[in-house]
């Protein structure tokens, strides 16, 4: 097949078996899709025991999920289940050929966990992060071998959302962009070669309607009333039922990071912010018509 635009004409790594890094959302849904389309070991950790058992869990429910479908046999969905395994000691990362990580969206923290890995993995494992808005540059500059780190950043829901960006530094090795490249395509995902720049690209333009669609909420317009009025559109979901799935933190930061690279014009909304204050992470819900309107948690909070 055709090479996309910028992708070396280098042999990519092996990649036999993958580690990921955190136990969250979207942790959970990489272990599930690197085992279930990649079909390689997959190991996950977390600081929390309990995290760790609760990402295994999901992945044993999406599996069984799937065979309710009849998009998987049981026997198929077995051999995903038993493909991911977890843990709380990060030595079972010391054979992997990719780490990805996708622990909190704090700079400090994915930097700390790139600097552990470093003294785990081999020289040349690749070393990736599901960051949506951080620097990968920032990420890697402290390391040994920056060369063999890389942006690779999957959309929610991952099962489902065929889009991965690949964001390369100016240090980022021609073979660990090939290997990013080869990954995805045993996804069966589609990849696209960015620079490394705060969220790269679907971000930085989704984002910017999802800022407008939160100013006019704060600024009183029921979330109702702009689901209506964007109708035309025809989003495959509401900017408010996007941010519920997104997480409301997980929005929140992204919304920080353009804000602080680009100004004024992306707008982090006062009335997030109290409901994630308050802990809420219901936002919306869908009425008969499959518009979006406010839960009454969130009801509570803003008005
Ligand atoms: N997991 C697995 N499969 C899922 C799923 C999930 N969470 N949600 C939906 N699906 C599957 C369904 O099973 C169905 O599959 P089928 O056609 O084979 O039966 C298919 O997706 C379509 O689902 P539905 O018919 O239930 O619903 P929709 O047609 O409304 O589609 C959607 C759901 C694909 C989630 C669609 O609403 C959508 O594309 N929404 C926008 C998502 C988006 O923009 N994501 C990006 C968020 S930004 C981000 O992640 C970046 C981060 O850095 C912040």
């Amino acid at each position: 097949a055709k090479k996309p635009a910028g992708v070396p004409d280098v042999v990519p790594q092996q990649v036999r078996k993958v580690g990921v890094v955190g136990a969250g959302l979207m942790a959970s849904q990489l272990a599930l899709v690197f085992a279930q389309q990649m079909q390689v070991p997959v190991v996950l950790t977390d600081l929390a025991a309990e995290r760790v058992d609760k990402a295994l869990s999901w992945v044993r429910e999406q599996a069984s999920k799937q065979v309710q479908r009849g998009r998987l046999n049981p026997e198929q969905a077995e051999a995903v289940v038993a493909r991911v395994t977890g843990s709380t000691d990060t030595s079972v990362y010391a054979d992997a050929d990719l780490v990805i990580e996708a622990v909190f969206e704090q700079l400090e923290v994915k930097k700390q966990v790139f600097a552990d890995l470093e003294a785990i993995v081999s020289a040349d494992t690749i070393l990736a992060t599901n960051t949506s808005s951080l620097s990968v540059t920032a990420m890697a500059e402290e390391l040994s071998h920056p060369e063999r780190v890389i942006g690779f950043h999957f959309f929610n829901p991952v099962a489902v959302m065929p889009l991965i960006e690949i964001a390369r530094t100016d240090e980022t090795s021609e073979a660990a962009i090939a290997t990013a490249f080869d990954v995805a395509s045993r996804l069966r995902k589609t990849p696209v070669l960015t620079k490394d720049a705060t969220a790269f690209v679907v971000n930085r333009v989704l984002l910017r309607l999802m800022s407008e669609a939160q100013r006019a909420f704060d600024d009183g317009t029921d979330v109702h009333a702009v689901d209506e009025a964007l109708k035309p559109l025809a989003l495959p979901m509401s900017p408010f039922e996007l941010l519920q799935m997104v997480g409301l933190p997980v929005a929140q930061h992204v919304t920080e990071s353009l804000r602080s690279s680009f100004g004024e014009r992306f707008y982090v909304s006062g009335n997030l912010q109290a409901l994630i204050d308050a802990g809420v992470t219901t936002l919306v819900e869908r009425d008969a018509q499959g518009m979006s309107s406010l839960t009454r948690d969130a009801r509570e909070i803003v008005t």
